[in-house]
């Protein structure tokens, strides 16, 4: 027999009791008691279970200890079940509004002291800022009520149940519900009571709730307060100390809009806030006030009459210890380093925050697109068929969650649009929340990218369009129809301002093309930017059987149905540390760009308010990556949108090295988010003179031979290197594979979308079946010439007709040896390729090359699509650091344009090696690393990959680009490697 409660699990309906409407999160002196910490907790594998545990007098001396906040899947070493991640896929059966018996329930109790004074309160709430998925309370074993809306807020009128003294309150937390059906967002599945809960007496004539909506122009701030009290509570007084503002009005009926002379506005580069005080006799409410108008005229989305460019991330709540618990200094230290990189917005993907997060993005500064909790993707497999999104049966559950997330953070200056939720198909229960909004808050524009053809949002917006499809937003007047539009839904939504929620899939080594993105933003006002998928990976952080950390993916937790490592496509890997993509984005989006010309630099200032007056503008000049000259440059304040011209300094050109000078844009002084020093924006000028290409000596008298011999201090065994002074090195090896990257996996889009891609078909796939990854070799000849070597091999794979030729050629040149390796493919291959390298492996004997020192492209690892962050210079790194962690190894470490190459042991050189440029000037990159590509491919997390006693080095003549093809456009052609003749020249020393 059903428990009463346990029938109404599949119940559709937000809860019962939970108070509405929603109020803000306020910050007030009202007094508050935290009942986060221990709780004993049970977990049962039903919902069915039998409700004695809600009685005071429960005996719970068998039950676990539980911090809460927390999911119980976290907590406890897999003694409470694991996580489960999935992205579209529902864990469960499709079968709304119901859900499997097999429903873990958790149980949670604990007593708490209420003071004696709190009897004078008026009300006594009871407040859950997150529990997932449904939940059920009960206060000295009276039942108080329900609540379902896992990332929202909600709060019960528990005044009659508690009393001054000991109390118990209960929980019961189902993991699944009805409500799963709504939640189905990308990401794990953790159940629990996640967020505080908070017990809050309420005082008579006490202020409910206050909504300080703030307007600025011409210098002007303007303020129309909502104050929700009873009229006995009055009066209300308002201050705002800084700008001498004491209001007090003595009926509501006399809070009118006013406004305020002087004040700086706020913008997510200035966030100024000011302090605000309103208060009755009862009860004081403080909050920060920022000053702006947020507006759509046309197509442009405007904050403070200036058009806004959103260079934003999607933000989860994640941390690979405590899943979605709050951890507010792990968060503050996340939103500064998203300054750090230029980031600018937020889109809270998908689902509010907890609701301090809101607290430092306005004071640290960010535009943010405020999401609600809700997501019914699974719905597509079913061909959108029962999509809650569209039936009646569903409008309250809907209601109650817009409702909830509007009224708990409207008073952000930051939040500057609402977004509806995310991949719920499209419906009227979704146009009711849009409607319910504009109702309720006029002032913020409505988002929501499924709403394809405009019926109900107010902006337009996109995910993984192409760089051509944005581009065809961009312009005006195009008969080119828009995704699922007629001609006419496409014409009213190029009325609108246009954003992509998100785009460029930061999935493990990648993306490519943010600067083909970026460049249209300001060739097309209409397009305000967007939001990277995503800011960080959601590795959970746990051991092998044999304790070995790493961060887990789906399937890690033998979950039945998952998604891989689909989840760890952020900029940032689990750990914190940003990946070379996040350096990319930072350089692409710099707010300040230079563009050299003769003996000027343009600098040109794409804020949207702030002058560089907090910039000082640094120079340096290298020759050959050392420094032989610095200074700073003399820049006027150049106001938001302006370009200043300023000579550049005198440079002294080498005429034996290459000459770089570099220009700086640094803070002139620390900021929450940074120290005084910190690069914003910085860019390269060749200035080296003209020097010739040394060309290679031809060389005669070839003659057969068997390849053992000694040219300078390379030794070699049938006609490959064997040694290198005193170290064992071999090759070259002809390389065409790389470790698939997840792009690479990939087989999204369009047919057509690049001329290099089979529709429905993955890169890497290809290149397993043409044999990339096992190709064999075949010696065809081995000749000796004075002071030379030279062998010619036949490169092919098992059951492959189709070969590459690669004749190399060793000799001496002035003491020196130089390598050149000529490779030339057979007719017959269709696919693009990895790369076209050569492969050395160098083995530790009792001294490992260890690390490296490079002039050419750097720090960071950079392809053909991803080279921005990249600058000419002098670098050197561990060979561990030459790799990237990424949670599913990949390709990683490919730095370009070498030049100068020297590899290390314990700090001292071991081989040094120069990369010519081919005769179009074309230099190559380099891989240093401890494993071949084909072992990277065969491991599914770091700790698969073999133990290593061999340092690897490819020389690559070139690579694949990088694409976001996992989800989202593949390599643009001109970044595609094809098939082609290439030529490498290294001199070795
Ligand atoms: C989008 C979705 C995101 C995420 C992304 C792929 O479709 O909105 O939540 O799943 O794809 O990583």
């Amino acid at each position: 027999m059903l428990s009463e409660f346990s029938a109404h699990v599949p119940d559709r309906a937000p809860g019962r009791g939970a108070l509405r409407p929603a109020r803000s999160w306020l910050h007030s002196d009202a007094p508050t008691l935290s009942l986060n910490g221990t709780w004993r907790f049970r977990l049962s594998p039903t919902a069915s279970v039998a409700e004695d545990f809600a009685a005071e007098d429960h005996d719970d001396r068998g039950w676990d200890d539980l911090t809460v906040p927390s999911h119980w899947v976290l907590e406890g070493d897999g003694a409470h079940g694991r996580p489960i991640y999935t992205n579209v896929q529902f864990p469960f059966p499709i079968d709304p509004p119901h859900v499997p018996d097999e429903n873990p329930t958790g149980d949670h109790r604990r007593h708490f002291e209420m003071p004696a004074d709190w009897s004078d309160a008026e009300r006594v709430l009871l407040r859950f800022d997150g529990v997932e998925s449904l939940f059920r309370v009960w206060v000295n074993g009276v039942e108080i009520g329900s609540a379902a809306g896992s990332r929202l807020a909600h709060e019960f009128d528990v005044t009659s149940a508690v009393r001054p003294g000991d109390n118990v309150v209960a929980v019961r937390v189902h993991q699944w519900s009805a409500a799963s059906y709504l939640e189905d967002q990308d990401q794990w599945w953790l159940p629990g009571i996640f967020r505080d809960v908070t017990l809050i007496a309420r005082p008579a004539g006490g202020i409910e709730d206050v909504w300080l909506r703030t307007g600025f122009a011409d210098g002007h701030g303007r303020v129309d307060m909502e104050i929700t009290a009873e009229p006995t509570a009055y009066p209300v007084t308002l201050r705002i100390p800084e700008l001498g503002v004491e209001r007090t009005w003595s009926a509501p009926a006399d809070v009118t809009p006013f406004g305020i002379a002087d004040v700086d506005p706020w913008s997510a580069e200035q966030p100024r806030l000011y302090d605000v005080t309103v208060s009755t006799a009862a009860e004081t409410v403080t909050l920060r006030a920022g000053f702006r108008t947020v507006e759509i005229r046309g197509d442009r989305f405007l904050v403070n009459g200036r058009r806004v460019v959103f260079h934003g991330v999607n933000r989860h709540e994640t941390h690979p210890l405590r899943g979605r618990v709050f951890d507010e200094e792990h968060a503050r230290e996340d939103l500064a380093r998203m300054k750090r990189f230029n980031v600018n917005a937020i889109r809270t993907s998908h689902y509010p925050p907890h609701p301090r997060l809101l607290d430092l993005a306005d004071e640290l500064g960010f535009w943010v697109v405020l999401e609600c909790d809700l997501e019914t993707h699974g719905f597509e497999k079913l061909d959108w068929v029962g999509n809650p999104s569209d039936d009646p049966a569903w409008r309250e559950a809907y209601l109650d969650r817009i409702e909830r997330t509007v009224e708990r953070d409207k008073n952000h200056p930051g939040i500057v649009i609402w977004s509806l939720g995310n991949e719920a198909g499209t419906g009227c229960n979704l146009a009711a929340m849009s409607a319910w909004v504009h109702a309720r808050d006029p002032e913020r524009p409505v988002h929501y990218e499924g709403d394809y053809t405009g019926e109900y949002t107010d902006v337009y917006s996109r995910m993984y369009a192409s760089v051509p499809e944005t581009e065809q937003i961009g312009t005006d007047g195009s008969r080119a129809p828009l995704l699922n539009c007629t001609p006419a839904q496409g014409a009213r939504q190029r009325t609108k301002p246009f954003l992509l929620c998100e785009y460029a899939h930061a999935m493990g080594n990648g993306p490519g093309a943010f600067d083909q993105y970026e460049a249209l933003v300001h060739r097309y006002p209409r397009l305000h930017g967007g939001f990277v998928w995503e800011w960080r990976d959601h590795g959970i952080l746990t051991t092998t059987a044999d304790g070995t950390p790493y961060y887990a993916y789906g399937g890690d937790f033998g979950e039945v149905v998952h998604d891989g490592n689909f989840v760890m496509d952020g900029m940032l890997l689990s750990d914190d540390v940003p990946t070379p993509s996040l350096h990319e984005f930072k350089a692409v989006v710099q707010p300040l760009r230079f563009t050299f010309d003769g003996d000027e630099v343009r600098i040109a200032n794409l804020r949207h308010t702030a002058d560089t007056s907090d910039l000082r503008f640094r120079w340096r000049v290298e020759h050959d990556g050392a420094s032989v000259d610095s200074g700073c440059l003399d820049v006027p304040a150049v106001l938001a949108g302006e370009v200043a011209r300023v000579p550049l300094p005198e440079t002294v050109v080498a005429p034996d090295a290459e000459t770089w000078l570099t220009v700086e844009a640094v803070l002139s002084a620390g900021t929450a988010w940074a120290d005084e020093g910190h690069v914003i924006a910085e860019a390269q000028l060749d200035r080296s003179a003209h020097r010739p290409v040394r060309a290679a000596r031809a060389r005669a008298g070839w003659r057969p031979g068997d390849g053992t011999l000694t040219l300078g201090r390379a030794e070699f065994a049938g006609g490959s290197l064997t040694r290198f002074g005193d170290r064992p090195v071999t090759g070259p090896r002809l390389e065409l594979f790389r470790a698939p990257t997840d792009n690479d996996e990939g087989a999204w889009g369009e047919v057509g979308e690049s001329d290099a891609s089979v529709a429905g078909v993955s890169h890497a796939e290809l290149w397993r079946r043409d044999g990339l990854d096992r190709l064999t070799t075949r010696r065809v000849s081995v000749e000796h010439a004075d002071g030379a070597l030279r062998t010619v091999d036949k490169v092919s794979a098992a059951n492959s007709g189709s070969w590459v030729m690669a004749e190399s050629t060793w000799s001496l040149e002035g003491g020196e040896v130089e390598l050149r390796v000529e490779t030339e493919p057979s007719r017959g291959w269709h696919t693009v390729w990895p790369r076209i390298g050569i492969a050395f492996d160098l083995p530790d004997g009792d001294a490992p090359v260890d690390g490296a020192d490079w002039f050419g492209l750097g720090p960071h690892e950079s392809y053909p699509d991803s080279l921005r962050a990249a600058r000419t210079g002098r670098f050197s790194a561990t060979v561990d650091d030459l790799s990237v962690d990424y949670a599913r190894p990949q390709e990683t470490g490919h730095r370009s344009a070498l030049r100068r190459l020297t590899l290390t042991c314990a700090d001292t050189a071991v081989l040094r090696i120069e990369a010519l440029p081919d005769t179009r000037g074309r230099r190559p990159g380099f891989t240093l690393g401890r494993h071949t590509p084909q072992e990277i491919a065969r491991a599914g997390h770091p700790f698969e990959l073999p133990s290593s006693t061999t340092t690897r080095l490819i020389v690559d003549a070139a690579q694949h680009g990088l694409g976001s093809r996992a989800c989202g456009p593949d390599v643009w052609p001109e970044f595609a490697l094809r098939p082609e003749s290439r030529t490498i020249r290294l001199r070795l020393t």
